[in-house]
């Protein structure tokens, strides 16, 4: 069943700053909610239609241009799509925001104190470096992700708990729609 039309939800953030944890949960409460909906993980991505790119500034590029197209066709069939990815280059937003017609941006804030504090999966070392597995090589997080410009709403997942996150996010989806809906009956 569909009630909306195919937008894109794409969750941004430093490594473990909850975009896999929130992604996931949004797409269990749309379809719970009969929305037709997909999950694009920058992680599953990583290892299926973008498993030959690297992590060169033209290859994450590249990943991004091929989730987006995803994601268009996906929505012009009406399927909602979640994207949670790091998406750590203010101009991938701005592309993003560019050519996908219904685009909502999430940024998870959280302070890269936290997220060493959760790092489970050593995506950074000791000193708060990443570790070149992720691809980031040793350099600092701060130097590599743009401060977004222009997100639609922030999450705090360093102070809010996943519940409030979410609840913020759904709040957004949702008084959008309502807003538009406002507008078209005032037109009639
Ligand atoms: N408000 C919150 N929103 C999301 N996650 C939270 C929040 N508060 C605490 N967390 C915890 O933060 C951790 C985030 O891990 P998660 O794998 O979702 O991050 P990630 O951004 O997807 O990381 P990666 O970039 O490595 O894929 C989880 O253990 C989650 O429970
Ligand atoms: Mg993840």
């Amino acid at each position: 069943m569909c009630r909306h039309s195919g937008k894109t939800i794409w969750i941004m953030g430093i490594p473990l700053s909850g975009k896999t944890t929130i992604g996931v949960m949004l797409y269990e409460w749309l379809i719970f909610n009969g929305w037709d909906v997909e999950h694009l993980d920058g992680d599953v991505i990583r290892k299926s239609l973008c498993d030959n790119l690297g992590f060169s500034k033209e290859d994450r590029l590249e990943n991004i241009k091929r989730i987006r197209f995803l994601c268009n066709l996906l929505n012009k069939h009406s399927v909602c799509t979640i994207v949670s990815l790091v998406t750590p280059y203010q101009e991938m937003r701005d592309d993003n925001r560019k050519y996908i017609k219904d685009y909502t941006e999430i940024w998870l804030n959280a302070s890269l104190d936290t997220c060493l504090k959760r790092d489970n999966r050593y995506v950074y070392d000791d000193s708060g470096k990443m570790k070149t597995s992720t691809g980031f090589g040793k350099l600092n997080m701060f130097d590599l992700f743009d401060l977004p410009k222009n997100p639609d709403v922030i999450c705090y997942t360093d102070k809010e708990t996943v519940e409030e996150s979410m609840e913020k996010i759904l709040k957004y989806i949702f008084r959008k729609r309502w807003e538009i809906w406002e507008t078209i009956k005032g037109k009639q």
